[in-house]
């Protein structure tokens, strides 16, 4: 099929049978919240052309919060009070894209793979109406009031449904308008609608790790899926010194610290933040921090060191990964950098978005030896432990 294909990725709903203090696709699992991974692999898609997330405008900062940092949504649009309703919300905010193919999934499936996105994308292509489904492996019976058994289903006939759900996007758009208008408004998934429409539907093959997260044992299971999964567990060092110079302050950890001398040095020369740097570029293997930031370069002059962190923070999401830990260590004979140990963490933790339970800042000098001792400069030590999806590589 020729033309742009989207994603309408529906996060309206309450999550109700979650429960929790939030709508269950804002909670986090093993650290990233929920809709931001589903998002992301719609994101990290090369054959994805744009992506509509729908969302609840209760939600809207808790959306921010969630998904603020990802590069290249388009504009969440407004929700309604059925799947239904949110998912009609998305395709007509893509009707004047007029893509030729959509993919309509729940943020709540966030272990899709990219590997199903591609066989919706081919079955959706080929048949118009596609659904991934999985064959059953339990007996299925239908339970009359009573509970009493009504009938054996024939489990060979039987699939599982799951999303994404990919179809011709004029076909969904106008059996979405057609239902709305014929004051039907329960149906819930796609399928059933385009169905109802008189398409033709086709299966394709499902994914089992494809699960919804509904209740809240499935967030406890799906926790040890996702860290079960990151067992690419690598640790990164870094190192880094700068000298001493005239100046009122230096700055350590993201925090200006007032002192008689001022630092040399690339950027605002904030020594801790550039170990922590090359401690994570280094677990992913992805170079130093000369490489990305060049000192010879004058756009990073004076420059807060912050943004180099965060740098190397998406690189570890962009590889689907997260940061477990990060450890620094400061050496210097002054100022005295434990007083400020807990603002440094609690900066660190927020431009690396984890939490301050996994950010350590330890300080100590040289006992008057060398050249941290002399009080020539100051050096930072850090180890980044980072995971990572495994890969052959
Ligand atoms: N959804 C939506 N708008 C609604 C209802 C649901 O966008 N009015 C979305 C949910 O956010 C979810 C997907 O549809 O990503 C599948 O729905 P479900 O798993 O039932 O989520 P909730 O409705 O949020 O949960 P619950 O039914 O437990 O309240
Ligand atoms: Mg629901």
């Amino acid at each position: 099929m020729a033309g742009t294909i989207a994603a309408v990725v529906v996060a309206a709903g309450r999550g109700e049978r979650a429960g929790g203090k939030i709508p269950k696709q804002y909670r986090a699992i093993a650290g990233e919240p929920l809709v931001r991974s589903t998002l992301r692999a719609f994101l990290t898609h090369p054959r994805i052309d744009f992506v509509q997330p729908v969302v609840n405008p209760a939600d809207e900062r808790l959306f921010l919060a969630a998904a603020g940092c990802l590069r290249n949504l388009l504009p969440a649009v407004a929700g309604g009070a059925t799947r239904q309703a949110s998912v009609r919300a998305g395709l007509e905010a893509l009707a004047a894209r007029s893509p030729a193919l959509v993919l309509i999934h729940d943020a709540a499936r966030p272990f899709l793979s990219g590997a199903l996105i591609d066989r919706a994308i081919a079955a959706g292509s080929a048949s118009h109406a596609a659904v991934p489904g999985i064959a059953v492996a339990d007996t299925i019976k239908t339970v009359d009031r009573g509970a009493l058994v009504a009938e054996t289903l024939d489990r060979d006939r039987l699939r599982i449904v799951q999303t994404p759900q990919a179809f011709a996007f004029t076909l969904i758009l106008e059996a979405h308008r057609r239902a709305v208008a014929a004051r039907l408004e329960s149906f819930t998934d796609d399928a059933a609608l385009a169905e109802w429409a008189g398409q033709p539907v086709s299966v394709f093959e499902g994914e089992p790790g494809n699960v919804k997260v509904t209740t809240s044992d499935d967030f406890a299971r799906a926790e040890i899926m996702r860290l079960a999964a990151l067992s690419d567990i690598r640790t990164g060092n870094g190192f880094d010194v700068h000298a001493f110079a005239d100046g009122d302050h230096v700055m350590l950890g993201g925090i200006r610290i007032p002192h008689s001398r001022g630092v040399t040095g690339h950027s605002d020369a904030d020594v801790a933040l550039h170990a922590l740097v090359d401690a994570i570029l280094g677990a992913l293997a992805e170079g130093d921090i000369g490489l990305h930031f060049p000192p010879s370069d004058p756009q990073w002059k004076g420059v807060a060191s912050e943004r180099f962190l965060a740098f190397a923070c998406e690189r570890v999401r962009a590889r689907n990964g997260m940061i477990a830990h990060l450890d620094v260590t400061v050496v210097c004979e002054a100022p005295r950098v434990s007083p400020h140990r807990d603002a440094m963490r609690a900066r660190i933790a927020a431009i690396a978005n984890i939490p301050v339970a996994r950010v350590a800042v330890k300080a100590t000098t040289s006992e008057k030896l060398g050249f941290a001792g002399r009080g020539e400069g100051i050096l930072a030590m850090a180890t980044a432990t980072v995971r990572l999806p495994w890969s052959a590589e």
